[in-house]
């Protein structure tokens, strides 16, 4: 099995519970009432959905910018960080067909994502996962995580409307903003 293959698996059982499931972009998922994690490829149970991605080397992130994300950012599982958010993501057939330089102009030079994102830093944690290479019909390009303590939500909703006003979200043709409170 490949140990960078998760699935999240939407249904009746899970340390996560939903709290809250918008559709910001395109269609909603079906409701469910929490969230499980877990490594491999999980096929859903009757009641929900299983969304799946992969870890992956980085494509966008120059040395100078690495090198400050490993300095502040923090890993998953910390005790306060008890809200998550999962937010699945789908690029349209534009961004697809820009060049990787060209990605990289309008992620950072005129978006500034990385940027933005590491003014959160270390309060927001998070991971990012691609679907693209996995199946010809995976309903989402990206699968990001991000987990944070209760008093942060209001900082990741500015982190979230500073990146949806970007040039880079123009972009985005589906997007879905699941949050959830861990409840073990
Ligand atoms: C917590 C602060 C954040 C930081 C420091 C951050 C940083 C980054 C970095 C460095 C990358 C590029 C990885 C690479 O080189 O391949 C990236 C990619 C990405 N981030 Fe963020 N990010 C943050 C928050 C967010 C948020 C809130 C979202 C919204 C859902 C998001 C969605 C994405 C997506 C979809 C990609 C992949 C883009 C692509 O490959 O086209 N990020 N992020």
């Amino acid at each position: 099995m490949n140990a960078r293959l998760f699935s999240f698996l939407g249904g009746d059982t899970g340390p996560w519970r939903v709290t809250r499931s918008s559709a910001i972009v395109g269609k909603p998922l079906g409701a469910v009432a929490r969230v499980d994690v877990v490594s491999g490829a999980v096929a859903a149970n009757a009641a929900g959905w299983s969304l799946r991605g992969i870890t992956s080397n980085e494509r966008y992130v120059l040395r100078e910018e690495k090198n400050e994300l490993l300095s502040k950012q923090q890993g998953l599982g910390r005790a306060e960080a008890t809200c998550a958010a999962l937010i699945p993501l789908r690029k349209n057939a534009a961004w697809w067909a820009l060049t990787q330089d060209e990605r990289r102009a309008i992620f950072e030079a005129q978006s500034h994502h990385t940027q933005i994102g590491m003014r959160y830093l270390p309060a927001i944690a998070r991971k990012l996962h691609h679907c693209r290479d996995l199946s010809e019909d995976e309903p989402f390009d990206f699968l990001t995580w991000f987990e944070f303590a209760p008093a942060h939500e209001p900082a990741f909703d500015q982190l979230l409307a500073a990146l949806r006003a970007t040039r880079e979200w123009q972009y985005v043709e589906r997007e879905v903003d699941l949050r959830l409170v861990r409840e073990s």
